[in-house]
This record gives C-alpha cells, sequence and structure tokens, in this order.
C-alpha cells in the first residue's frame, strides 16, 4: 500500500471521505453490538503526546484496542523527545517498531518533520494550526443528527449549502473548518475578535469563497445549521489568558445567538468546555447541544481512519 499521512484536512478527497463516513457508521454499528472486529491484530499504533488530552488518548487507544491491536503510549517527559533528540531521528527509530502513529503536539512543522521520515502512517492529534481528526468527528456527527441518503447511509454531499458558524477564536479548530468547507462545499460563517482572525495562509485553503467574516458574532449564527466554538485560550497560549477573558467576553455563545441560527441549528464545542466563558451552560447542556455524541464519534470515526490508513478499502 502507498504510504499515506493524515496531517490535516486537506490530506483526504471528498471521496475518502464519503468512504470513511460509511466505514465509521459501519464499525460503530459493530461496536454497539458488542461485534468482535480485529482488523489489525498484531499492529502497534504510537501515540505521543506533547500536550494533555482526555478524548484523544482514550479514543485512540480504547479504539486501537477494539480493532484487536496495541497502543504504546509517550510523552515528551518520558522519552528522549524532551531531551533534544532530534524529530527525524525519533520518527525513524519509532516507525521501525510500530504501524502507525499519533501526534499531538505543538508547531504543525514538527509533525510533518516527523512524518517526512516515518516508514508508517502518521496522524494529526492536533497541533497549533489543525484538529482535523476533531472536524473528521464533527462532521459524521452532524451527518447522524442531520441526514443520511436514501441508503440511510452518512453521506458529505448533502453537507452541501449548509452553513457552519465558528464563534471564538481563529484556531486550529477554525483552520480545519476551513479546509473542511473548501473541500466539502459547504460555508463556515466565521466570527471572531479583533487580532484573533483567522488567517487563509496558515488555514491551508486556496480561497475565500467558502468562508465569510462577521464583526457581529450574532450575525455570524443568523441562519446556521451549526453553531461550533471552542475555549478562549487554546493549549500552548496560557500565558494569554487574562488578556484573552476580556477580548474574547463576546464571543459566548448564548441562548440569543442559538435563536438566530436555524430551528433546527445543532451546537457543537470539541471540549473540554468552559461554561460561561466561549458558551453558556443553558446552551451545551441544552436540547440543540450534540456535544456528547461528539465527543463519542471521535473514537468510531477515528477507528475508520486506522483501518483505512493501514488496509485500505476492506469490508
Ligand atoms: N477535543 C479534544 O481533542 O479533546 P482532548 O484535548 O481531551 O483530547
Amino acid at each position: 500500500m502507498t504510504l499515506q499521512h493524515y496531517l490535516q484536512f486537506s490530506d483526504l478527497t471528498a471521496e475518502e471521505y464519503a468512504w470513511l463516513f460509511r466505514r465509521a457508521a459501519i464499525i460503530k454499528q459493530k461496536f454497539k453490538a458488542y461485534e468482535k472486529y480485529h482488523p489489525l491484530a498484531d499492529r502497534t499504533l504510537a501515540m505521543i503526546f506533547e500536550k494533555a488530552s482526555t478524548r484523544t488518548r482514550v479514543s485512540f487507544e480504547a479504539g486501537m484496542y477494539q480493532l484487536g491491536g496495541s497502543v504504546v503510549h509517550l510523552t515528551t517527559g518520558d522519552t528522549q523527545l524532551g531531551r533534544a533528540e532530534p524529530i527525524e531521528d525519533s520518527a525513524k527509530v519509532i516507525s521501525r517498531m510500530v504501524d502507525l502513529v499519533m501526534i499531538r503536539t505543538f508547531g504543525q512543522d514538527k509533525i510533518e518533520r516527523f512524518a517526512k521520515h516515518s516508514r508508517v502512517p502518521v496522524i494529526n492529534g492536533l497541533t497549533n494550526e489543525f484538529h482535523p481528526c476533531q472536524i473528521l468527528a464533527d462532521l459524521f456527527t452532524f451527518l447522524e443528527h442531520r441526514g443520511a441518503n436514501a441508503q440511510g447511509q452518512p453521506d458529505p454531499a448533502l453537507l452541501k449549502g449548509k452553513t457552519v458558524a465558528w464563534v471564538g477564536d481563529g484556531n486550529n479548530m477554525a483552520n480545519t473548518w476551513l479546509q473542511a468547507a473548501e473541500l466539502l462545499g459547504f460555508k463556515v460563517h466565521v466570527s471572531t475578535p479583533t487580532g484573533y482572525e483567522v488567517d487563509q495562509a496558515v488555514a491551508g485553503i486556496r480561497s475565500g469563497d467558502s468562508y465569510k467574516v462577521f464583526k457581529d458574532p450574532m450575525d455570524a449564527c443568523r441562519g446556521a445549521d451549526l453553531v461550533t466554538t471552542d475555549v478562549w485560550t487554546s493549549m500552548g497560549y496560557e500565558a494569554e489568558n487574562e488578556e484573552r477573558r476580556k477580548v474574547f467576553a463576546n464571543w459566548c455563545v448564548d441562548t440569543e445567538m442559538m435563536a438566530a441560527a436555524r430551528p433546527d441549528a445543532l451546537f457543537m464545542h470539541c471540549l473540554p468546555a468552559h461554561r460561561g466563558e466561549e458558551v453558556e451552560a443553558e446552551v451545551i447542556d441544552g436540547p440543540q447541544s450534540v456535544v456528547w455524541d461528539e465527543a463519542e464519534n471521535r473514537m468510531h470515526v477515528q477507528k475508520a481512519l486506522m483501518e483505512y490508513l493501514l488496509l485500505g478499502r476492506v469490508g
């Protein structure tokens, strides 16, 4: 098989996403039915964490075991990565011993360098610039709730014409939403405070056709099919916390913003959430919120992704 990495959302085609969503639905069904499915028996996933995680660690680790494989959990503090071993050397060594690597790190350049020297597929488990596994789960969750095709399958073609409102920081999640919108044909309404805008070059998109910028977050939410946000201070930016709390005060998703969206609009948050900051408790714990499905779906879509990167189109 050709070596294929998943370092940003645009690494796969719309057609490959259609396949992944179908596989994720099948794999999720097997999990719910306690049906054994071990296509990755004897395969090993190395997970490298340079930042904290709950969902990413549990979803990859539980997911890999459920597929019959095993996992090695590494952090900067307990490996030579924390003692300045070059990332290229680490990639050459680790990828001779395992079948798949997932990395959560700081700059996208680090994961790109690792992948360049890896013999096995590398998956982005979050960088400062992108969080593709999260958007994969978010889109799957949206399709589960808001439409399947005539065959009952989640179909990304149904995303065409939909609008996602992004309220908050122009961060890795916002960048990844922009990549997904360009690839899959939906629109993103982006509202960020001044100084925290999305940057088309960093987001790695070709044009500005798939997104529109709004000064007022309420305007961004008007008519949206999905309203979504993230913490005001992403990991790695903690020194800016106090300043951000002041600047982002108006970028809290509240019931008024949800009322401006379509009546059947969903609310998503990649979690962890800070109630009373980027989202009101009434919204995240309210009837339009699908955050728990969204979190669970990380595992199902990543199982489909690992299966695809290691075995190709099976099933
Ligand atoms: N959403 C997400 O990536 O969660 P964790 O930081 O807990 O992995």
